[in-house]
């Protein structure tokens, strides 16, 4: 079979390279709407799935890799979505130095990289460093939406997240089902369906800022 040309859509594909400053979300998608950003979207199933029902938000993903980077701008340039903007960027960077505080309304993050071995867990995206910069970022009632199949970096996250509950800065709420996950799902990604196939558990953890 030949192999799909990928192609980018300059509308759907934010160049961050070198920002200073907040990134201005209101002007880059021409409206203000809710916004959600989603941490390592991968080849952008999430996105897809969520921004072609929920059309009154607006849609950030943060990938890492290139190729899966040029993969969902590809996929969602095709699907003529006019709510997703996707950025090749390190997330905790560009959250840290570049999203301004107050206005997020969710973070997604599903699946993040485990870093299993101990010396590389300051890798890790849901570290307290990073859950305080999130913080920061979302309005008050914002969310934040993970899952993992990892079950050492699961108990790790709710760790960390057990810091900020009990400071009363945030509380636990129900896990979020994206829109594109089928019933044995919990979040209907490429990463989880793959997972699944290998007997592997979702775990999620939710928490809503005060
Ligand atoms: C295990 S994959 C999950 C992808 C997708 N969320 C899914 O569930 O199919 C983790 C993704 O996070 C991306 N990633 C890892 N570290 C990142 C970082 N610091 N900033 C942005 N993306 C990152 C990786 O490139 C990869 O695409």
């Amino acid at each position: 079979m030949a192999k799909r040309e990928i192609k980018d859509y300059p509308l759907i594909s934010f160049d961050s390279d070198g920002i200073e400053g907040f990134i201005d979300f209101d002007g880059i998608f021409a409206r203000r709407l809710p916004l959600h950003i989603e941490i390592g979207s991968g080849k952008g199933t999430f996105l897809v799935n969520q921004a072609s029902v929920q059309t009154e938000i607006n849609f950030f993903g943060i990938e890492w890799a290139n190729k899966y980077y040029k993969h969902a701008v590809d996929r969602i340039g095709r699907w003529q979505l006019t709510n997703v903007r996707i950025t090749r960027a390190d997330a905790a960077e560009l959250i840290a130095a570049n999203i301004a505080e107050d206005s997020v309304d969710c973070f997604h993050i599903y699946f993040p990289d485990p870093w299993p071995k101990s010396r590389h867990h300051k890798r890790r995206m849901v570290c307290e460093k990073n859950s305080e910069q999130m913080l920061r970022c979302l309005k008050s009632g914002g969310i934040i939406n993970i899952a993992t199949d990892h079950d050492e970096y699961y108990q790790w996250m709710r760790e960390v997240f057990a810091g900020f509950i009990a400071a009363g800065r945030v509380v636990e709420i129900d896990f979020i089902k994206p829109i594109g996950a089928e019933a044995e799902e919990m979040a209907g990604t490429n990463f989880e369906r793959k997972y699944l196939k290998e007997g592997r558990i979702t775990n999620t953890i939710a928490v809503k800022k005060v």
